[in-house]
């Protein structure tokens, strides 16, 4: 069924009808699609549902694009960004070109399923934004970034399960909050996977969110069991490309805390509420074991 999905993602980039356009989405890197296999999996026998997947995955696609402009990263799946072979304003125009095809789509969808998807990736952009802001400094209010979190990355997951219930008549409320703890868990996991992970497993530089200057919950976490010395040395740390020695202590001192273990766990609750909300559907639990699982 993913093989849909990619058939009719090729067929809407292609529908635009601009050679160049065609040609630089050819070069990405389509990912997990962990949206469209969601949609897919709970909306398995509906017809339209492999188009609403390849809908959502143009919607998120284009939302890297422009990221990794905000983000300035060179690397993204193991291939050099189109920021970086094109410069940013080609990558910004080729994310416009394919959320913009993405809507239009989208109309000849039920107004609800439309209207979902299209808040939520309203949400996404103001989550961004509130990433960037930020970002200008160390963070330790965590509702702000369990609040970011759930806007830039847990709203259009949930909105794909919650459409995908509405497609196949099931309760879309249960779906949908599968979907928002999937979602977070997911974005808990990417936090993890940028202090343990490396360039080549994850496709992009390791140890970049603080030097991004985002404060994931793991540098929360860490912040608060470090004695005072080294909690300035840690906020000495935040936003600036790192010496090997003080990466060398960060994934130290995280190893040394339990912070990672700490990350996980929080991640697992709330794989275990999505599943607790959802009874045990085994397409649904692998989706989450893969989640949890995962390296990149
Ligand atoms: C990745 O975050 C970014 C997102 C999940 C959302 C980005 C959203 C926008 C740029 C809003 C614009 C939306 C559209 C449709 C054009 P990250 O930087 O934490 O993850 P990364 O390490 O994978 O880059
Ligand atoms: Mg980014």
């Amino acid at each position: 069924m993913l093989e849909s999905v990619e058939t009719i993602i090729r067929e809407l980039v292609e529908e635009v009808d601009f050679p160049q356009a065609t040609q630089l989405f050819s070069k990405l890197s389509g990912g997990k699609r962990l949206r469209a296999r969601l949609i897919l999996t709970i909306a398995p026998a509906h017809p339209d549902a492999a188009r609403l997947g390849a809908i959502v995955e143009l919607i998120h696609a284009a939302s890297l694009l422009h990221d990794d402009v905000i983000d300035d990263a060179m690397l993204r799946r193991g291939v050099e960004s189109v920021n970086a072979t094109h410069g940013s304003k080609v990558a910004i125009m080729l994310g416009d070109i394919l959320y913009s095809k993405a809507f239009s789509a989208l109309t000849a969808f039920d107004p609800e399923i439309a209207r979902t998807i299209s808040q939520s990736v309203t949400q996404l952009s103001v989550g961004e934004m509130m990433d960037v802001e930020m970002g200008r400094a160390f963070n330790l209010d965590r509702d702000l970034y369990l609040k970011m979190l759930y806007l830039k990355t847990a709203t259009l997951i949930e909105s794909c399960a919650y459409c995908a219930a509405l497609l196949e008549g099931k309760d879309a409320h249960v779906y949908g909050l599968y979907g928002k703890n999937l979602g977070l868990a997911f974005q808990i996991v990417d936090d993890i996977l940028d202090i343990i992970g490396n360039e080549e497993t994850l496709g992009k530089p390791a140890l970049n969110d603080f030097v991004e200057g985002k404060t994931t919950l793991p540098y929360m976490d860490l912040y608060d069991v470090l004695d005072s010395s080294d909690q300035e040395k840690l906020m000495g740390c935040h936003g600036r490309v790192l010496e090997a020695s003080e990466k060398q202590w960060l994934s130290n001192a995280m190893s040394v805390h339990g912070i990672i273990a700490r990350s996980y766990a929080r991640a697992q609750e709330l794989c275990d509420e999505a599943l607790s909300v959802i009874g045990d559907e085994a397409a649904l639990r692998a989706i989450i074991t893969s989640v949890i699982q995962r390296s990149h």
